[in-house]
């Protein structure tokens, strides 16, 4: 018997006595909304939609904001809106959700994948601008955890290309960077209010943009290519019905009370982790760019050095969470390792990647961006809903990484 938890050992967290906080958090305001809506009979897009969509876009500080089913598709409705179709190229990172750069395929354009920092887990900005061609129409930063992408150096590379940005913001509800809201710092930004997000109707998205344009294409492309005038039964675009219900917006208003708090706490939580982590050795925290004037953290991420400790990151998160404290690796490889770019699906003899139209060749088993590679093997996440939790619960993270990092000879 050692002094691990995984030998054995008492843990520093027994969980059956102090859980961690659940998820989601909810209350009288979700209650009170869906009963209105329910007893309304009006379940349909209507006032509460309407309610939603203006409330979260001015909290993000963005003109207007369309929502929708979730997040690939306001991703997908963003692309489209911005007129990205067959033959265009779009960098993406790959340290991301597959709906970064499967939305890219499903509007028949080539996401095109640039390396990230390995500090922040962001795009490269240098790496972005040499994987431009002429081809290239966007770039869709992915605000990773709820951390803000450089938006200073990303916009004036688009600028200079004359490029779109669609922010991926699915983590960044609340970020703001140099004082504006995530997703409205682009031309446009897509958001998920999926389950495991930090405001959540089990599915949901939104598309912000401040451009009226793009707004109301992307209203059109979500009601099944209706016009703002036109007849009911009159259709302009190719769109789909991505309509959000009156009850996910009735319980997103009533989350949406709660999340300037929830993010204030989290971001204290985070620091404190922050500030008592960075001492301990092989463990790097995430630094901080002044220009993040506020950061959601979906997330909290730090790279685990595997030299330094002289074990597996697979092993360390495993004596954690038998510590009690939840931990996990977080994405396993980068998004173009999937079969879905290397061999069986789109694959280099599929479309859109060979259709005529895209007259160029792009092969996904030859690509490579090492900085990717590594926060694949090195990063460690713990979800959200922990950094809800009371200070002295962030010490019992911070002492379950020092006790196996103090007893680390217990573990082969
Ligand atoms: C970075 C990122 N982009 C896009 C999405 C897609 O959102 P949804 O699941 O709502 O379609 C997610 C969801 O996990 C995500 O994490």
């Amino acid at each position: 018997m050692g002094k691990l938890a995984i030998n054995r050992g008492n843990p520093v967290r027994d969980i059956k006595a102090k859980p961690w906080s659940t998820w989601p958090v909810t209350g009288e305001e979700e209650r009170r909304n869906l009963l209105e809506v329910f007893e309304s009979g009006k379940w349909w897009y209507g006032e509460k939609v309407k309610e939603f969509e203006e409330e979260f876009a001015s909290f993000q500080d963005a003109e207007y904001g369309v929502s929708c089913t979730n997040g690939t598709a306001a991703l997908e409705i963003g692309l489209l809106s911005l007129g990205i179709g067959a033959g265009d190229e779009v960098i993406v990172p790959p340290y991301t959700f597959i709906a970064t750069a499967s939305s890219v395929l499903r509007v028949n354009a080539i996401p095109i994948f640039a390396d990230i920092s390995l500090e922040t887990g962001n795009l490269d900005p240098v790496d972005v601008e040499k994987k431009i061609t002429e081809q290239t129409k966007a770039i869709i930063p992915v605000h990773f955890a709820g951390l803000p992408c450089d938006m200073d150096a990303l916009k004036e590379i688009a600028k200079k290309y004359n490029l779109k940005i669609i922010e991926d913001a699915c983590h960044s509800w609340g970020s703001k960077w140099n004082g504006k809201g995530t997703g409205a710092l682009g031309d446009c930004g897509a958001f998920s209010f999926q389950m495991s997000k930090n405001i959540t109707s089990g599915e949901g998205g939104i598309l912000l943009t401040d451009d009226e344009e793009i707004a109301e294409r992307a209203r059109s492309y979500s009601n099944c290519g209706r016009g703002e005038e036109g007849h009911w039964y009159e259709h302009f675009l190719l769109g789909g019905n991505l309509r959000m219900t009156e009850l996910q917006a009735a319980i997103l208003l009533g989350q949406l009370t709660r999340l300037e708090k929830q993010t204030a706490k989290r971001e204290e939580r985070a620091k404190y982790l922050d500030e008592n982590l960075k001492n301990i050795p092989g463990i790097k925290t995430i630094p901080r760019d002044k220009r993040v004037t506020r950061r959601s953290y979906h997330l909290y991420m730090f790279r685990f050095i595997e030299e330094e400790w002289g074990m597996k990151r697979e092993k360390f998160v495993e004596a954690v969470c038998r510590e009690g404290v939840p931990i996990s690796i977080g994405y396993p490889v980068p998004l173009y390792q999937n079969p879905l770019f290397q061999e069986k699906g789109i694959g280099p003899e599929y479309c859109p990647v060979s259709c005529p139209y895209y007259g160029k060749e792009v092969n996904y088993s030859e690509v490579y961006c090492p900085n990717t590679e590594k926060l694949c093997q090195q990063a460690v996440w713990i979800a959200h809903p922990v950094l809800l939790a009371e200070k002295e619960d962030m010490q019992d993270i911070v002492s379950a990484i020092e006790k196996v990092w103090e007893n680390r000879e217990e573990i082969k």
